[in-house]
């Protein structure tokens, strides 16, 4: 018997294990998060006798007579101050790290009421935070340390809402207690547990699956492989995914699932499925995008390797680049990555109705999951519920399926609920990564460094499976000539199937591979034009009414030139100051329908907002009760956002493209237009009861290749310059980075997005990395490379609004994604100018931060 106190009450446990599950799963104490199970993230930070200990390594047999506290346990008042300043400081993402933090912060506010921002930032290093940049939890944590010693009280919030007016987001309370519920907090009655056995290799033929044995052990629900799917494929654009490998059928990666056994007591999960008997034969593999496309090439899928070919052309690229000045030809390679989002997959699954399913998922499109897990039922769709919880970090990398399929299968074949989860190995091995990208691009300008043309041959990487491989390679392609003013381009993409873990939907989408390339070119051309990157820059910046290289006319909102004139001062005045432009599209675009959705219900006097819009973190609920306050007048206090649900929001489409605060802003904003007509006519919210007001917004664009001369690719475009400054030893000091984000809504949230992205952007170019060794990844959680506090220099975000802005969502155009995107050519840039070295392979190599190999 172990006995302990946890939050100042006695427990005791006659079982060994970790702290993490008794806690868990034992007391309901869910603010303490798993991220890892190895140590190293920080979700799980508890206070074991006044010292910061890790729930998910220690063990319950080593805390005897030891005092336990989690975020429950601390009083309340403290616990007031900290949900006041980490919402007033805009602290709070997706709220997956927050509890930890907290956790750190009381450990070193109890000791010291006056630290230094140094100080935070060592106290939180154990605490990885992948969605903030930690500048805002550092800013929470000091602030919070003043309320302490100066025993401030906390204000209240705003009656009333203006549209660009600083807002504490809505989610933040229940994130910063951990009373907010992600899936792998929920426990449902009589639940079982579910698991895949993966592929003991990345390439194998599967000539027998034997479950007899799985079956025969005491604890086994059932053991389900591909006979037992009714259509066994799945993919989100591309059906080219399995839901099991069926015997005779051919591995394509090593995360490959083959069988699916569900257990009672989750503890029993890798006992279960080491029982079952897989007879493979292991068959050489293609882990290399050119290898892949040989004629003798294994096939990874029956078509044929090459998934995808984009071609970009307009004008004549050749015939520029031949006459110009000067020319710059060089290849460029980037690497697979991680999206790392802090929670780890988990989908729980029950029957539902006759024959139907309802899930709980923590995905990017709660539509999305109910097509494609209807198709894999064989259901029509309506008998598929799905239902988001908290998603704890998306990034792109919860566009697929990856426990959701598994989950439904499992619950509706065995007629129980079923939670699957994944381990942050499992996650690792099985969800997709950034495209890894080989790129040559020739870029030319002419004597006074206006740019006269590109060309460019690009080579994606999507690994096994399509998933969004050929929109990720359109949109690099389409964005590999820049920002700028000049009409001659061509450009070739090749997508091409290895037998690698699939790569997708990765904040940048693509932009962020070839914006490196072209950046990093034209820098070289300002040298030989002899002008500085800035004056290139700024000569060539696509202004309104001028055509973008892809014929899109610029609109009367686009503000790059004025986000390079917000950084020229700084860029002068650092010897190491390294510079880099983008843009990056807001909204799906290029012909394909694209629609956002919001219906305002008016229920026991309260507005309440639905839209399928999944919030991973960025805050688009908050961005929606902006929208309606300025629309309609009313107090905040009097709206409700609710979470996307099959039943009863409606359709927003995906949370990706940075589009949902343009397409779903303006589909709310076409509602409240209704709403505060009604309320204008009828006087009070209460002679609304019972009323609803539905607003769509569909998004007209043209498709690729289309015969207009100016085609519109996309509705809207948002613009940015960084710059990274270096100090004498190499050591990124600070960014500065200035977005054209149109109208500025919710001030916090969208500074938050430049910082975390700009971080994001910092790992990309410096540290991070995941290497496959023949299709098997070499790295785990802990080497990915991902910036800890005690790394990240300040990141100064400049928020641009130009004088024009577009009708739509009320002006605002997305910035999730391109925060991360020039970041990395930045930095290139930053060290040519510090040791004159040419870097064009990230992660950079020879740096501060890495050595070269
Ligand atoms: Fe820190 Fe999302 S808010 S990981």
């Amino acid at each position: 018997m172990f006995t302990f106190k946890v939050n100042g009450k006695e427990c005791q446990s006659s079982r060994d294990g970790r702290l993490i599950d008794y806690l868990r799963d034992e007391l309901r104490l869910t603010a303490v998060k798993e991220g890892c199970s190895e140590g190293t993230c920080g979700t799980c930070t508890v206070i074991v006798d006044g010292k910061k200990g890790k729930a998910c390594i220690l063990k319950l047999s080593k805390l005897e007579g030891k005092s336990i506290t989690t975020v429950e346990g601390i009083p309340e008042e403290e616990m007031k101050v900290y949900v006041h300043c980490f919402a007033e400081a805009g602290a709070v993402q997706c709220g997956f790290c927050i509890p930890g933090m907290i956790i750190s912060a009381k450990v070193l506010l109890d000791a010291n009421l006056y630290p230094t921002r140094e100080e935070v930032k060592k106290a939180i290093h154990g605490n990885i935070c992948r969605c903030t940049g930690y500048q805002k939890i550092e800013d929470a944590i000091l602030m919070a340390a003043e309320y302490f010693r100066e025993k401030r009280m906390i204000p209240e919030g705003p009656k009333h809402l203006g549209l660009t007016q600083r807002f504490q987001r809505v989610d933040v309370e229940e994130k910063v207690r951990g009373t907010g519920e992600f899936v792998d907090d929920i426990i449902l009655p009589d639940m079982a547990y579910a698991k895949a056995l993966r592929s003991p290799y990345p390439r194998a033929r599967i000539h027998r699956i034997d479950i007899t044995r799985a079956l025969a052990h005491e604890d086994c629900v059932a053991v389900y492989t591909a006979k037992d799917v009714p259509n066994n494929i799945c993919g989100h654009i591309v059906q080219d995914w399995d839901v099991l490998i069926p015997e005779g059928g051919i591995t394509r990666y090593i995360g490959d699932a083959i069988a699916l056994a569900v257990v009672n007591h989750k503890e029993n999960l890798e006992e279960v499925l080491s029982l079952i008997q897989v007879d493979a034969e292991e068959l050489p593999p293609v882990t290399n995008p050119i290898d892949a496309l040989k004629e003798d090439a294994p096939k990874v899928h029956e078509g044929g390797n090459l998934l995808t070919k984009k071609v970009c052309k307009r004008g004549d690229a050749e015939g520029a680049i031949a006459s110009s000045k000067y020319v710059v030809t060089r290849h460029y390679s980037v690497p697979f990555t991680d999206h790392a989002f802090m929670e780890p997959e988990c989908a729980i699954a029950f029957p539902e109705g006759e024959d139907g399913v309802h899930l709980y998922t923590a995905g990017q499109s709660v539509y999305d999951e109910q097509h494609e897990i209807s198709s894999i039922l064989q259901l029509p769709a309506e008998k598929v519920v799905v239902e988001s919880k908290l998603v704890g970090g998306g990034f792109g990398g919860k566009e697929d399926m990856s426990v959701q399929h598994h989950a439904a299968l499992a619950a509706w074949l065995s007629k129980r609920p079923v939670k699957v989860k994944f381990s942050r190995k499992e996650s690792l091995l099985v969800h997709v990564k950034r495209h890894a990208m080989e790129m040559d691009f020739t870029t030319a300008c002419d004597e006074n460094g206006y740019l006269t043309g590109m060309k460019a041959v690009l080579y994606s990487d999507t690994g096994a499976y399509a998933s969004l491989g050929g929109p990720v390679l359109e949109r690099a392609c389409t964005h590999a000539a820049g920002p700028y003013n000049y009409q001659n381009v061509d450009i070739v993409g090749y997508g091409v199937y290895t037998n690698n873990i699939p790569a997708g939907a990765y904040r940048g989408f693509g932009v962020t591979q070839s914006c490196f390339a072209t950046e990093c070119n034209l820098n070289l051309l300002a040298e030989m034009a002899g002008i500085t990157p800035w004056e290139i820059r700024y000569r060539n910046a696509i202004r309104p009414g001028q055509t973008l290289p892809n014929g899109q006319i610029a609109t009367k909102d686009c503000a790059l030139a004025q986000t390079l004139e917000a950084v020229k001062e700084v860029y002068d005045s650092h010897p190491y100051a390294g510079i880099a432009s983008c843009m990056k599209n807001s909204g799906v675009g290029v012909g394909i329908p694209d629609i956002g959705r919001c219906r305002l219900t008016v229920e026991n006097g309260k507005v309440h907002i639905l839209t399928s819009a999944a919030c991973m973190g960025q805050g688009v609920g908050t961005v929606t009760i902006h929208i309606v306050c300025e629309m309609t007048g009313l107090a905040p206090a009097l709206l409700v956002h609710e979470r996307p649900n099959t039943e009863r929001t409606p359709d927003s489409g995906t949370s990706t493209a940075s589009r949902q605060t343009l397409f779903t802003g303006e589909a709310t904003r076409r509602a409240s237009i209704l709403l505060g007509e009604a309320l204008e006519e009828k006087g009070s919210l209460q002679a609304l009861e019972g009323t609803s007001y539905y607003g769509e917004y569909l998004g007209e664009t043209d498709p690729m290749g289309s015969p207009k001369p100016n085609p519109v690719s996309h509705i809207a475009y948002g613009y940015a310059t960084q710059v990274v400054i270096l100090d004498e030893a190499g050591k990124v000091t600070e960014v500065v980075a200035a977005h054209d984000v149109g109208t500025v809504v919710n001030v916090q949230s969208c500074e938050g997005q430049v910082e975390g992205g700009v971080v994001m952007g910092l790992g990309y170019a410096l540290t991070e990395d995941f290497p496959m060794a023949e299709g098997r990844p070499t790295l785990n959680y802990g080497k990915l490379g991902l910036f800890r506090a005690s790394q990240t220099p300040p990141v100064q975000a400049i928020l641009i609004t130009s004088e024009e802005v577009l009708e739509e969502a009320c002006g605002a155009k997305g910035v999730g994604e391109i925060s991360s995107v020039p970041t990395a050519p930045a930095c290139a840039h930053a060290y040519y100018r510090y040791d004159g070295i040419e870097r064009t392979r990230l992660p950079l190599e020879n740096t501060f931060y890495r050595k070269a190999k």
